[in-house]
């Protein structure tokens, strides 16, 4: 881990999560005082207790939300109430005393007001801003803890896979599942993550850059990558329809996959959540049907799916390239984030 050096950073090669900016914020919950506000200090490291609960059992939930840079004293911060109320409902999924909404957005607030300014004014870059809470009782009887702890850290950030829009490939995972019905795949649960390093493993191994999760039961329903929705585009010109998988439960309803919906219907397209299978995702690219397919997410944006690969079979979603109803919802959200469109009401917190 390395803090954030604006001199030093090149910042045309800046991987993600490793540029920490100089401050974080802190809040604890105790079952007397129930959260305190919100406090700002310098980045550090915690101290914690061997036993502590949160590293045992993992009751940990986050978020990861973006700023971006507004003229030269000001960024503005994309959605934060919609990802404070995601964060209350992941809480509640793991027993955690939900942080007040509006703690959430005074720990933004107090973040990019510190550090803010460590977001250089380039196209591209972001500040992405993880919050968590996180169980920090030394207790490892097994039910839910009786001391909590919030933390906003933020670090500076290119894309996830790329600055551009370039396309990626897929690989679908059939040896492993990533939700199931009743489970925790529709919240931010820091313990949906690691499970698909495995599976992400085998992806790097057949040489994609990330895994296609399918549905828990039938094993055939696309859901999700590792870490973001998906959208196929069926049809072009007037008559394009998109598609992504409904949210029921097993799949992240993802806060870039609302605002793309949202901006999708605005461009006029006929826009559909619906299962999609893996049968008829290849079929549909074969047959020219689906001729884009892209992954949305905050930290990958909107980005291309070029090629499927499934076991020894692989196939091309529409050129290989990205498409242009990709490119089109791509360019619409930048635009919000960078403030060259205006954004629907109560989208930005300009600080
Ligand atoms: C995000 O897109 O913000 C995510 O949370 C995915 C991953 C980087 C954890």
């Amino acid at each position: 881990m390395r803090e954030f050096d604006t001199t030093a950073a090149d910042f045309d090669r800046i991987p993600f999560g490793e540029q920490f900016t100089p401050h974080m914020v802190t809040a604890e919950w105790t079952e007397r005082d129930g959260w305190s506000p919100p406090r700002l200090k310098p980045f550090g490291d915690l101290s914690m207790s061997p036993a502590m609960v949160g590293l045992h059992y993992g009751q940990v939930v986050f978020e990861g939300l973006k700023a971006y840079r507004r003229g030269t004293d000001a960024v503005a911060c994309f959605r934060p109430a919609d990802h404070a109320a995601r964060l209350s409902r992941s809480a509640h999924r793991l027993a955690i005393p939900a942080l007040p909404e509006d703690s959430l957005l005074t720990a933004v607030d107090l973040l990019l007001q510190a550090d803010g300014g460590c977001l250089p004014d380039r196209p591209g870059l972001s500040l992405y801003l993880r919050p968590v809470l996180y169980a920090n009782e030394a207790n490892l009887a097994l039910r839910p803890a009786r001391r909590y702890a919030f933390l906003l850290i933020a670090f500076v950030t290119g894309g996830f896979f790329s600055d551009r829009p370039d396309p990626v490939s897929v690989w679908v995972g059939r040896d492993y599942t990533r939700a199931a019905p009743g489970g925790t795949g529709s919240v931010k649960f820091a313990g949906n993550y690691s499970p698909s390093y495995a599976a992400q493993e085998q992806a790097r191994a057949a040489g994609c850059d990330q895994v296609v999760w399918l549905d828990p039961v039938e094993r055939q329903w696309v859901e999700e990558l590792g870490g973001m929705n998906l959208f196929f585009v069926r049809g072009s010109g007037r008559s394009a329809q998109l598609i992504t998988p409904p949210a029921t439960g097993t799949l992240l309803p993802g806060i870039t996959r609302d605002s793309l919906l949202h901006l999708a219907a605005g461009h006029g397209l006929a826009v559909r959540e619906e299962p999609l299978s893996i049968g008829q995702w290849k079929a549909e690219c074969l047959d020219g049907t689906i001729n884009e397919t892209f992954a949305s997410g905050t930290a990958a944006v909107v980005t291309p799916v070029g090629t499927v690969r499934d076991g020894a079979e692989s196939w091309q979603v529409g050129t290989g390239l990205a498409g242009p109803v990709t490119l089109a919802l791509r360019d619409a959200l930048v635009g919000i984030h960078t403030g060259r469109a205006p954004a629907p009401e109560g989208w930005l917190r300009t600080v």
